[in-house]
């Protein structure tokens, strides 16, 4: 595999927001917009490290009728790919991901961190379907910052430092742009609106939502068979859903956290936030998201 092809990212804008390449690829956003969707399309959608990963494989197992052992050969990020990113095995010349897309076979499932407006102009117009996954701000700041500390592609900084940036994200970056655009489209007919916290209370009941959502007819077996292989441990464990037995993360992607122990299916709680916010940051981000979310009915629990 040439992971010599990877190299330091470099940000740039693109309608707006700013993104790394790798892993996000100029060309494949170029195309997203007029990306033919068909019906049975699955978007898997959510900020970084809202629980993707997780919902990807909650998608791809219900979609495969709970075929754990066929599924599970693949790794999740091939089953479920992430469509404006770039090939990282392939060199800074390969396609983008999204024009791969074109040629596999239906139903095809995919990932993306684009926020609402930047997704396919037919999926905006209700083409295909979006399972939106999002989580308690505070979590996923302390999620991107553990990333930063493990993944070769971010620039390792002081957790005052992650918080701060991730508080000042340009409009079209911030969490607090992107998670309201989103929430104004729950009703939508096309979009799955569901909370990080909420499957973790309720896991079994959200594999029968995102079923019946993608119109899939499980019966209560495999309905309890995806729920166990979708359990934190389960996909800790999993060589599908953890990286382990992939090359290219083991090697390149991953090395920095595997020095420092910290994994890519990392902690999954509610509430991790408690151990790295001071009683001044707390305070501060609480004003933030206070003043950023008036009039806006979306609240997260805080605690398991
Ligand atoms: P932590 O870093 O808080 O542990 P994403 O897939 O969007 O990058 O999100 C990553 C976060 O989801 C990580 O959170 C990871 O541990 C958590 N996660 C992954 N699989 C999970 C599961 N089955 N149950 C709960 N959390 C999970």
């Amino acid at each position: 595999m040439a992971d010599t092809s990877i190299v330091t990212s470099t940000p740039f804008y693109f309608q707006g927001a700013w993104f790394l390449c790798p892993p996000v690829s100029p060309r494949g956003l170029e195309q997203v917009e007029s990306f033919e969707v068909r019906d049975d399309d699955v978007f898997v959608s959510a900020f970084k490290k809202s629980g993707t990963t997780w919902t990807q494989q909650i998608v791809s197992l219900v979609t495969s009728g709970s075929n754990f052992n066929e599924v599970s050969k693949i790794p999740v990020y091939k089953r479920v790919p992430y469509m404006e990113r770039m090939d990282l095995s392939g060199g800074p010349d390969a396609p983008p991901i999204i024009s791969l897309l074109k040629d596999r076979p239906s139903p095809r499932l995919m990932k993306t961190h684009l926020p609402y407006k930047m997704l396919p102009r037919q999926a905006r117009e209700g083409k295909g379907k979006i399972v939106y996954c999002t989580r308690n701000p505070k979590d996923v700041v302390v999620s991107v910052h553990n990333m930063s500390l493990m993944h070769d592609l971010h620039h390792p900084s002081p957790w005052e430092e992650t918080l701060d940036n991730f508080i000042s994200q340009p409009p079209q970056n911030s969490w607090w742009n992107v998670i309201p655009e989103y929430w104004s489209h729950r009703d939508d007919g096309n979009l799955l609106f569901i909370k990080y916290e909420d499957m973790k209370k309720d896991l079994r009941g959200h594999v029968v939502k995102i079923a019946e959502f993608l119109g899939r007819n499980l019966t209560a077996e495999q309905i309890d068979e995806v729920t166990a292989n979708c359990t934190f441990t389960a996909m800790k464990e999993n060589p599908a859903t953890n990286m382990s037995r992939d090359p290219l993360m083991q090697e390149k992607l991953f090395k920095r956290g595997k020095e420092k122990g910290i994994e890519f299916v990392r902690k999954g709680k509610v509430g991790d936030w408690r151990n790295w916010f001071s009683p001044q940051q707390l305070e501060k981000f609480e004003a933030f998201h206070k003043e950023k979310m008036a009039g806006i009915d979306l609240t997260f629990e805080d605690e398991e």
